[in-house]
């Protein structure tokens, strides 16, 4: 059995859909865990992993790390995707990128899974813009303000989960798990 350790709920169902797709199931723990802080989306991941690791011993187990980077806006927020989107949420971001032209953004996954005896970790990234307005109201976080090809992931629903940052670090990890 393979734990998947979030509090997020939004990623716990899109993991459970992409999971059902490769006929893979894992067991929900709804906790928060410690998260290092850090620049770098894998070193957080490896080091979350890695501290969680000794309180779960030869349990096995991933987690993910992910985060929206604005080109426009060097990156940001990035590593503190979670807590911008708590304090300024989808409105604050319209308003910093008001009038800013290049709209270009990518959405970064990193899961990191411990076997019981080491980490590894595999990622995934998908290119889009921000959208001047909030559309759509399904999903989580902000897939109401990522435009891809056209719509926004929140506009896209379950359609997201075919191209999606998490898909595809998922598609990796789970490939690599049915070798
Ligand atoms: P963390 O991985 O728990 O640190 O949080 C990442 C944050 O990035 C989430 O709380 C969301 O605000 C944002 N985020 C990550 N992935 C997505 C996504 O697929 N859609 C929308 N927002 C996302």
């Amino acid at each position: 059995m393979i734990y998947f350790v979030t509090s997020n709920e939004g990623k716990y169902r899109e993991v459970l859909a992409i999971a059902k797709k490769y006929g893979l199931e894992f067991e929900w723990m709804k906790e928060k865990y410690v998260e290092i802080q850090g620049k770098d989306l894998e070193e957080i991941a490896r080091k979350s992993a890695e501290i969680l690791s000794e309180k779960m011993k030869d349990k096995k187990f991933f987690l993910e790390d992910s985060g929206l980077f604005i080109e426009a806006l060097n990156g940001f927020p990035g590593p503190y995707s979670s807590y911008v989107f708590e304090t300024i949420g989808n409105e604050g971001i319209i308003k910093l990128m008001k009038g800013v032209k290049n709209r270009k953004a990518y959405f970064k996954a990193v899961i990191a899974y411990w076997d019981g005896k080491e980490i590894r970790t595999f990622t995934g990234i998908v290119e889009g813009e921000i959208s001047d307005e909030i559309r759509g109201s399904y999903g989580f976080g902000f897939d109401p303000i990522f435009l891809y090809s056209g719509r926004t992931f929140a506009e896209m629903r379950e359609e997201k989960n075919e191209v999606s940052h998490r898909r595809r670090a998922l598609e990796k990890f789970f490939e690599w798990l049915n070798a």
